[in-house]
């Protein structure tokens, strides 16, 4: 994202949450993405904290989110998934207001995983795999093409306003 969004001509700063990363108040960028890869039904704790501690200086600045969810690429359950784990943001953080959302396809490394999580995450894809297929070590489910259009459409968006 990115790598996209500076070939668009925009200057970023891509910030680890997850590594303890400083940042500058959101407030004094024109657009902050902030997103997430979904466990068990949630968010993980970093992007929530994030949004929690800057929640007032977030309302004065443009807001896109996304999630990495195992279930985007799922026909049956991306309508659910869209609604739980993006368009139910505002209501659970009020004065969240984002300009767009995504959901994006999930990325899974069976060889890192312990058998219980293997379990889990086979039952995530089951309706993603034929019946009987052996589980590769990794599955990617990201849609570049889609990830670059949406961040071309947040990056123009930007430039017209
Ligand atoms: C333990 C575990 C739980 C998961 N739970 C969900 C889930 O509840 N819903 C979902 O859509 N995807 C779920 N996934 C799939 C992840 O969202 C997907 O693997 C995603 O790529 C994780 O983000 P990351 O690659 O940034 O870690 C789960 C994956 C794991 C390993």
């Amino acid at each position: 994202m990115g790598k996209t969004a500076r070939e668009l001509g925009t200057q970023v700063d891509v910030i680890h949450l997850e590594k303890g990363a400083r940042f500058p108040e959101p407030e004094e960028y024109d657009l902050v993405i902030i997103g997430s890869g979904i466990r068990m039904g949630e968010w993980t704790k970093e992007p929530l904290e994030f949004i929690e501690q800057k929640m007032e200086s977030l309302s004065k600045t443009k807001v896109a989110l996304f999630v990495v969810s195992g279930y985007a690429g799922n026909p049956d359950k991306v309508a659910e998934a869209q609604a739980e784990y993006l368009d139910s943001m505002p209501t659970k953080y009020p004065g969240l207001s984002p300009i767009s959302t995504a959901l994006i396809g999930g990325v899974f490394q069976f060889n890192k995983y312990n058998l219980a999580i293997r379990a889990l995450v086979k039952n995530i894809i089951k309706d993603q795999m034929t019946p009987g297929e052996e589980l590769p070590e990794k599955l990617d489910f990201r849609n570049w093409d889609m990830i670059h259009d949406w961040i071309k459409g947040l990056v123009e968006g930007l430039q017209e306003s």
